[in-house]
């Protein structure tokens, strides 16, 4: 591997993209930081806020007192070595003495205030028993999708994955925001440049609740841009405030709560020509959507239809294989083997017992196989077709899937489960999980599901109408509009996305049975041989069968005098 790739590689598992210094002190200006005021920079990298928060303090502090201010009010840490060297060279170079003991090469996750007694036996324990309420001024610019030491990951959950009875997900970036939450005084400010999916993504839902509960929201432009990352990023601001009255402010915009509170995801992009479609009636209470599975390894058991057969590279078998201890801790999650599993396992290798694993022989010459075939099941890969697409791939399903099961089960732990297994085979819908809207398409019975498209799938007892209707709401513009602005305005468009669509209540029941007629015959001229893209004038037209019927809906608003929550038809 390359130098460069593995510098690159490095920096993704710290999260690291340092901020600008012109960045940083725009940051800092406007953020009237006093001398008395306790700070902390949690992941300071090579020290850009540092350096510019000591640079603000120049009109209030002599420079021969900076040294004790900072021992006594600026406290940091940083987990790379390399970075934290480079911070000690610069802090050198500007003459300000040794580096403070405050500011610290460690991992801000082990990582306890002043004060804390450290002879409690967990870090859970720990960190519960210390100061928490700290700092004035929490700043910086916190790793985005770095990694967590494995050996405290799961205690680390217990301390900050759940939070007013809300998961919070396991992100450094959530986390390290949790933390210094915990860490502020009240009144306290945090100040972080942050990835924009704070804003939407149903995963940082709780995280979203648990903020607006307890602090004053702003989130406004990084001033300045960055070079390093392709990310989106923002710059929050939360004030603590344990008791209300909060405010949510979205670039410029005050979000009220009501309209936040509305929305599935908690979303902090609800606005207010958005907010009224968000009733209380979901599609996921008409269909359950589920991600598909991965496999693992396409190219073994996937093969692309060419002119309705295939090309079999393989003969599959099966093989028995000694069950060992080693191989179950290769496999587990983080490597570690639960106790109970760990004692069945040893006793199992110690009587010589063994596990049916798949194995695989490639054939000299690849066998033709004309579809449809007993062994093989359509697929359902992602596509950007819209309305319906021809099967393009199959998978090697002999004996129910049994082959493909067993690698799975025999595989590492994440391959373990089987996603969407029970929707296997049944009439839905689906789409492409990375789009920049929904390519949402018919899914005939028969396909076995794949996690790159998603699907969804009538719940019981729902008319096939519905199945329909649906699939023409999700093709309409106000129905991307609502996805993409307030329900996960990411490019991955997840199973529970979808359920979390409004359900067009408001539509009347016979734009309702023109809608599914129209989705209907749409499907029958694609299934024909026709091809519909976004631009497609029938496909267009859908939006008027789903737009909002504004007069009748205001009359009841004004008479019950809250916000509509019951369709008039
Ligand atoms: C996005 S960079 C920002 C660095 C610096 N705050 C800045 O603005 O330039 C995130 C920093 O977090 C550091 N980091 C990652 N995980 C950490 C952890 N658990 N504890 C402390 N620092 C961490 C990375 O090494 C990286 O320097």
């Amino acid at each position: 591997m390359s130098v460069a790739r593995l510098s690159r590689d490095r920096k993704r598992q710290l999260g690291q993209f340092l901020t600008p210094d012109s960045t940083a002190a725009a940051i800092a200006r406007d953020l009237r930081i006093l001398p008395s005021h306790r700070i902390l920079e949690p992941s300071f990298g090579e020290g850009s806020f540092i350096f510019q928060v000591i640079d603000s303090l120049k009109a209030d502090i002599p420079r021969n007192d900076i040294h004790a201010w900072c021992n006594a009010h600026l406290f940091g840490c940083e987990i790379d070595a390399d970075a934290h060297g480079t911070f000690k060279e610069t802090w050198q170079s500007r003459g300000l003495g040794g580096v403070p003991n405050n500011l610290e090469h460690c991992d801000f996750f082990e990582w306890l205030p002043p004060g804390c007694d450290r002879t409690a036996a967990t870090n859970r324990q720990r960190y519960f028993a210390s100061p928490l309420e700290y700092f004035d001024l929490v700043i910086g610019n916190p790793p985005f999708g770095g990694s967590i030491n494995p050996d405290i990951q799961d205690e680390l959950d217990s301390i900050f994955g759940f939070r007013d009875g809300r998961k919070i997900k396991k992100e450094t970036y959530a986390f390290f925001i949790v933390k210094c939450v915990d860490l502020l005084k009240s009144g306290g400010r945090l100040v972080f440049i942050c990835s924009d999916t704070i804003l939407t993504i149903a995963t940082m839902t709780g995280l979203r609740a648990w903020l607006q509960s307890n602090c004053s929201i702003q989130i406004s432009e990084v001033p300045g841009s960055f070079s390093d990352t392709n990310q989106d990023m923002l710059l929050v601001t939360l004030t603590k405030h344990p008791i209300e009255p909060r405010q949510i402010t979205v670039f410029g915009t005050c979000l009220p709560l009501s309209e936040i509170e509305a929305t599935p995801n908690m979303s902090w992009r609800v606005s207010g020509d958005l907010a009224k479609y968000f009733t209380g009636a979901t599609v996921g209470e008409k269909m359950v959507a589920t991600s598909g599975m991965t496999i693992g390894n396409n190219e073994l058991f996937l093969r692309p239809i060419i002119q309705g057969e295939i090309h079999e590279p393989y003969a599959f078998s099966f093989t028995a294989r000694p069950i060992t201890v080693q191989r179950e801790i290769t496999r587990a999650r983080l490597g570690k083997v639960p106790p109970r599993r760990l004692i069945a396992v040893r006793e199992q290798e110690a009587r010589c017992a063994t596990e049916r694993v798949v194995v695989w022989d490639r054939l000299k010459n690849p066998r033709p196989v004309k579809l449809p075939h007993a062994d093989y099941c359509y697929y359902n890969k992602a596509t950007s077709r819209i309305i319906y697409s021809e099967p393009e791939w199959v998978i090697f399903w002999r004996g129910d899937g049994e082959y493909v099961y067993t690698f799975k089960k025999t595989g590492n732990w994440y391959l373990h489960g089987v996603g969407g297994m029970k929707y296997f085979g049944r009439e839905g819908l689906s789409w492409s999980l990375i789009a920049p809207r929904l390519y949402a398409r018919y899914l005939p019975p028969g396909y076995i599901l794949d996690s790159g498209a998603p699907c969804a799938f009538l719940r019981q007892g729902v008319p096939q109408d519905e199945l329909f209707f649906i699939l023409g709401w999700a093709l309409t513009d106000l129905c991307n509009r609502i996805l993409k602005e307030v329900l996960n305005h990411t490019r991955n468009i997840q199973s529970k996305d979808f359920e979390r669509l409004p359900y067009p209540v408001w539509v009347d029941a016979e734009s309702k049975q023109q809608a599914v007629l129209a989705v209907r015959s749409l499907v029958s001229k694609a299934r024909a041989g026709h091809s519909f893209s976004m631009k497609s004038s029938e496909v267009h037209a859908l939006n008027l069968f789903y737009a909002w019927r504004d007069c009748r809906v205001a009359v009841v608003a004004k008479k019950k005098n809250a916000p509509i929550q019951i369709p008039l038809f």
